[in-house]
């Protein structure tokens, strides 16, 4: 695991964008697994940036989310379906055929999930995938557990994670309980990951994560066992490390 700390937000920013930039231009038809929350949105700011003003080419690339709520439809404005469309895909010249999003209003989630690691290997897998962290280690929407999944699933939000993600809606209430997720071995399965963490809020996570000690109860811990692991961070994420 190779950890780079810079200064602030706006740095890690840049510097993740500048990663994801280079890989583009090495393999113009990478696959990679898109994260949404407050992390990355300076990430997608930055290679809208690139794009508008280097003429970074996203015609050929691919993109996936990594996870989405249950129950909410695409069009509602805090699906992750919309995050990403809004904050990047309408930005860049991504083709609508090559981008894959989880329904998470899908009548059938076993099979949704299914289907979804299908057009993944139907990619030829993910070249990288992109992750925040949750203040409890949670990748994707891998939550704390005695036993994860390996492939992409259904699951139970953490009350932790709930909380987080109020600031996002009304109220709590509005939090939908379940989502749809990538599981661990599809994260796994990257050739590179590439986590990025910003501000105090992630101290312990990050401080937890650099103890080195692997545990489904931390699931980030598992970026361990990866070959190709590159954690961005800013000063504030990086102080108790
Ligand atoms: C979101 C996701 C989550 C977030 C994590 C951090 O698609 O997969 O794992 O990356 O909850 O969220 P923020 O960046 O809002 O702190």
């Amino acid at each position: 695991m190779r950890v780079e700390i810079v200064k602030d937000y706006g740095k890690l920013s840049r510097k993740a964008a500048r990663f994801v930039a280079g890989l583009v231009e090495i393999n113009p038809q990478v696959a990679m697994g898109l994260p949404t929350g407050s992390t990355p949105l300076g990430l997608y700011e930055e290679l809208v940036d690139i794009h508008q003003e280097d003429d970074l080419d996203f015609s050929y690339v691919k993109i996936f989310d990594l996870d989405e709520y249950v129950g909410l439809s695409r069009d509602h404005s805090r699906s992750y379906y919309n995050y990403l469309q809004e904050n990047f895909v309408k930005k860049v010249n991504l083709k609508s055929r090559n981008t894959y999003f989880l329904d998470g209003k899908a009548p059938d989630k076993k099979e949704e999930c299914k289907k979804y690691e299908e057009k993944i290997l139907k990619a030829g897998g993910l070249d990288l995938v992109i992750l925040g962290i949750g203040r409890n280690g949670h990748i994707g929407f891998n939550e704390p557990a005695e036993e994860l999944l390996a492939r992409t699933h259904q699951v139970e939000l953490a009350s932790q994670t709930i909380e987080a993600n109020a600031r996002f809606f009304e109220s709590e209430d509005e939090v939908p309980q379940e989502a749809l997720t990538m599981g661990i071995g599809t994260i796994l399965n990257a050739d590179q990951v590439l986590l990025i963490a910003n501000g105090n809020s992630k101290a312990p996570a990050i401080e937890r994560l650099f103890s080195g000690k692997i545990s489904t109860k931390f699931p980030a811990s598992l970026l361990h066992t990866h070959p190709a692991v590159t954690v961005m961070i800013d000063q504030e994420a990086a102080e108790r490390i």
